[in-house]
């Protein structure tokens, strides 16, 4: 067993307290691979905000779970050390599927993490969500549940279509389950398609009406939105530009995000952005340099860019910048 805190990692409870507070969300940017994990630290580092390391099952799958573990704790000493940094870290599990996989995080170091039931039944989700809780908080690691099921692919989850969290269910979910936050459904979704809307058009408004109610079920209580990637219009015209094939790719706009971290929301998960930033660097320096073999000269840029994004991100949108 080892303990995230011999790592120098904190639990997520007074990050989303300060948050909650101060009006800006923690980001949570997940993370498979090197020069992800270098953009993400760097870039908090730069804009002096705390973050949220996310690995899910399919980057433990990936990546390796020991090798995944080793390379946080690398970055937390990366920034400490190299970077001169003293920003909070949490690493946390995004969209655990058991209680199984989740202890095996908390007992590899994990900070915090996300029991995902919500595509169980009501009752089952809370069988499921306080049997993890009961057993991370023997060990101070903080747990988000989910209620409301968001469209798309919720790792190896999915659905077709969104269910809104009801405001009804909120306030006995949180007292039976003993969980420190709660993802709810309020329109967002999962990937690079969020709205069916025609070129030009804005989507439709996240439902702040649920979100209002939500709020005043459980007053102060921590919520999370996942799926909350902006899909920016300069990087799908890069991406298709260089090749590639994102149709009536669309996010949810940043406005939206500002607004919702200066609610209750205090930690918004982001992951396809930053997929698809890396993803149309690469595609450009392919297509300009063609000659180009060494994977640092294409990959260097793709961090580069990755950094750039996500100190914008802290800075415009949840807020987090200059909060660690
Ligand atoms: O919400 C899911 C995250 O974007 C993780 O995606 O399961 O493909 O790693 P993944
Ligand atoms: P996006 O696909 O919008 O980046 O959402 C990521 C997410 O919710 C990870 O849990
Ligand atoms: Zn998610």
């Amino acid at each position: 067993m080892t303990s995230y805190k011999d790592l120098g990692l904190v639990n997520s409870r007074e990050l989303f307290k300060k948050a909650i507070g101060g009006g800006y969300a923690i980001p949570a940017y997940n993370f498979n691979n090197m020069e992800q994990l270098q953009a993400i630290i760097t870039g908090c580092a730069e804009s002096s905000s705390p973050v949220i390391l996310q690995v899910s099952k399919g980057a433990r799958k990936y990546a390796n779970q020991t090798l995944l573990r080793y390379m946080a704790q690398g970055a937390v000493e990366m920034a400490r050390k190299d970077l001169k940094s003293n920003i909070p870290i949490v690493l946390h599990l995004d969209h655990g599927d058991s209680y199984e996989l989740c202890v095996s995080c908390i007992e590899m170091g994990f900070s915090s993490v996300m029991i995902d039931g919500s595509s169980l039944p009501y009752d089952k989700n809370i069988d499921l969500t306080k049997k993890v809780v009961d057993y991370a908080h023997k060990y101070d690691v903080t747990v988000e549940g989910e209620l409301g099921v968001l469209a798309g692919i919720e790792d190896e989850v999915s659905s077709e279509k969104s269910h809104y969290t009801n405001p009804d269910d909120v306030e006995d979910f949180v007292k039976k389950t003993g969980v420190d936050s709660l993802a709810i459904s309020i329109g967002t979704s999962h990937g690079a398609y969020k709205f069916k809307v025609k070129p030009g058009e804005t989507p439709p408004p996240l439902r702040f009406d649920i979100l209002e109610e939500i709020e005043k079920r459980i007053p102060g209580f921590p919520i999370v939105l996942h799926g909350s990637s902006s899909v920016p219009k300069e990087f799908v015209d890069l991406c298709n530009k260089y090749g590639g094939k994102l149709e009536n790719a669309v996010g949810v706009p940043e406005e939206q995000l500002r607004k919702a971290a200066q609610s209750a929301v205090c930690k918004i998960n982001i992951d396809t952005d930053g997929r698809l930033v890396m993803t149309a660097k690469i595609r450009e320096i392919f297509s300009e340099k063609p000659a180009e073999f060494d994977p640092r000269k294409y990959l260097g840029p793709a961090r580069e860019a990755l950094k750039n994004l996500i100190i914008h991100k802290n800075k415009e949108v949840l807020g987090s910048a200059g909060k660690a």
